[in-house]
C-alpha cells in the first residue's frame, strides 16, 4: 500500500527524524518519495545530509501532491501549521498527527475540508524498527486510511489500535517509556560501576539484560510475574535485591510516573476542547 505513496514529514525533529530513518532502512518508502519541512533554514542542511531527502521551510508547497502528510511538529506549533495548510489539503489525501496531547477532532477542526486523519503515538525506538506505536482513526478516516498508517508505523516496529480517549495513557506509558527505562538502565548500570565494574561492560550487562527480559515478556506471552518468579530461586540473591526494589517502591513510582505523565497530555487536551479553533496546546516536557 505503501508503494509509490508520496509522504511529506511536517517537522523533521527527533521523532520526525526517526521515522524517516526508520522507514528508509526498511525500504518500505523510497527516498526520493519524502519530503520534509523544518522551521528554520539552518536545519535543512541537517536534513539532506543526514537523510538525503528533499527539504524546505514551505510547509503549503510541502503538501502539495503528496498522498500522506505527516505532522511531526511540536504540539504548540500545530495550530499556526494547520492554520497554513488548511486550504491546500484535500481529502483525497491523508494527515497523520503524532503530536502529544492534540486530538483528531483538534485537526480536523482546524482543516477546511473532510479531510482523513489518523492519530499516532509512536516512540523513539523507530529509528531501529522497534518503536511501539497506539493509533486511533478521526472522523472522516476510513479503513484503508487505518491500514496505510498501520503500515506505516509496522515499518518501523509494532503497532496498535486503540480508542483515542486511551491516547494520553500511551502517552505516559510508550511515547515518554523509553526515557523511564534509560534512567533504569542508567542505575543499573552505576551499580555495577559501584560494584568495580567497568562502566562500558555495567551498561552492556544492563542493557541486554532489559532487552532479554522484554523479549521474555513478549516472546513467551507469560505474566511478567511468572517470569520474576523463575529468577527468584528461594532464599537466593534476587529476593534480597527484589525486598529492596519493594522498599524503595520502585513499582509505585514507575505506575505515578506514567500516571503523571498521562495527566499532564489529557490536561492538554482538555485547553483545546475547551477553545477548539482558538486555543494553542500548551505543553511543557
Ligand atoms: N520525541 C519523542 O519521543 C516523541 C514521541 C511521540 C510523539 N512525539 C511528538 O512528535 C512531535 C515532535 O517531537 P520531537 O521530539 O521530534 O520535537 P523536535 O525535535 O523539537 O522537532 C520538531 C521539528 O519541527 C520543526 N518545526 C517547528 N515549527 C515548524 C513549522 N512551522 N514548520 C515546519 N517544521 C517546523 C522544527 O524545525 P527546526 O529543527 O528548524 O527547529 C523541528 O525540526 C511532537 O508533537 C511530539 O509530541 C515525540
Amino acid at each position: 500500500m505503501l508503494t509509490g505513496k508520496k509522504l511529506a514529514v511536517l517537522g523533521v525533529g527527533k521523532l520526525g527524524e526517526a521515522l524517516v530513518m526508520g522507514l528508509l532502512k526498511q525500504g518500505d518508502v523510497r527516498r526520493e518519495d519524502i519530503a520534509g519541512s523544518v522551521a528554520h533554514e539552518e536545519s535543512l542542511g541537517r536534513i539532506r545530509e543526514r537523510l538525503g531527502i528533499e527539504a524546505m521551510t514551505d510547509n503549503r508547497r510541502l503538501v502539495d501532491g503528496r498522498d500522506i502528510i505527516l505532522l511531526a511538529v511540536k504540539p504548540q506549533n500545530m495550530d499556526r501549521v494547520l492554520t497554513e495548510i488548511a486550504e491546500v489539503v484535500t481529502p483525497q489525501q491523508l494527515v497523520i498527527t503524532v503530536a502529544a496531547s492534540v486530538t483528531t477532532q483538534f485537526v480536523e477542526a482546524r482543516l477546511r475540508a473532510p479531510v482523513p486523519v489518523v492519530r499516532a503515538m509512536p516512540n523513539t525506538p523507530c529509528v531501529l524498527g522497534a518503536g511501539m506505536t497506539a493509533l486511533c482513526g478521526g472522523l472522516y478516516a476510513q479503513d484503508e486510511h487505518l491500514r496505510t498508517a498501520e503500515e506505516i508505523f509496522r515499518a518501523v516496529g509494532e503497532t496498535v489500535f486503540i480508542d483515542e480517549s486511551l491516547m494520553d495513557g500511551v502517552t505516559g506509558l510508550s511515547a515518554s517509556g523509553p526515557a523511564y527505562l534509560y534512567v533504569i538502565i542508567e542505575s543499573l548500570a552505576e551499580a555495577g560501576v559501584k560494584l568495580g565494574i567497568p562502566r562500558d561492560i555495567a551498561t552492556l550487562l544492563a542493557a541486554q539484560t532489559m532487552l532479554g527480559a522484554a523479549r521474555m515478556v513478549l516472546e513467551s506471552k507469560a505474566h511478567p510475574a511468572l517470569l520474576k518468579d523463575v529468577v527468584t530461586t528461594p532464599a537466593g540473591c534476587t529476593i534480597d535485591g527484589l525486598l529492596e526494589l519493594e522498599e524503595g517502591k520502585l513499582r509505585v513510582t514507575l505506575i505515578k510516573a506514567v500516571v503523571k505523565a498521562a495527566e499532564r497530555a489529557r490536561e492538554l487536551v482538555e485547553t483545546q476542547n475547551a477553545h477548539p479553533r482558538t486555543s494553542q496546546p500548551q505543553v511543557r516536557h
